[in-house]
């Protein structure tokens, strides 16, 4: 069984209730029921977490190498400048997994310090701009490629 773990960098434990008006109503508990439910549909278990802190999200990162699971990683701020989530992150593609980056909503239109990824080289492929639907089409492109 194909096992990806959704990891989220900081502030989106404050979904709901943080801009509404850009990342929608819903909840990470919400995120957590609906990928659930995505990743039973794709024949993937999933496994979703946040964390604020930088330290914990490059662990996570390590342990998807050592685990040989693929990564759907909403980076959050970290994606604008943390060349340690950077660095752990090419780990996980370089070991031969797949790594899609995601977000709610598309940085490119947004202010000029979002509009740079310093994830988006290393990574297999982005989706952003589509709410909860990024990490549901990130699920399953990352499928279909494992397929092909
Ligand atoms: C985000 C976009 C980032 O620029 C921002 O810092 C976030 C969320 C998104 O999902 O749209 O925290 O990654």
């Amino acid at each position: 069984m194909t096992h990806v773990l959704v990891l989220n960098g900081p502030n989106l434990g404050r979904l709901g209730v943080r801009e509404p008006e850009i990342y929608g109503h819903a909840s990470m508990a919400d995120l957590e029921r609906e990928a659930a439910v995505w990743g039973s549909e794709l024949g993937v278990t999933v496994d979703v977490r946040q964390t604020d802190d930088e330290s914990e999200l490059v662990g996570w990162l390590h342990e998807a190498v050592d685990a040989r699971a693929h990564v759907v990683l909403n980076p959050a701020a970290f994606t604008h400048y943390s060349y340690a989530l950077r660095d752990a992150a090419a780990q996980v593609t370089t070991s031969g997994l797949l790594l899609v980056e995601v977000h709610l909503s598309n940085p490119a239109s947004r202010e000029s310090f979002r509009h740079y990824s310093v994830v988006a080289g290393i990574a297999t492929g982005t989706v952003a701009g589509f709410g909860f639907d990024s990490y549901r089409l990130a699920l399953s492109a990352l499928k279909h490629k494992l397929q092909s």
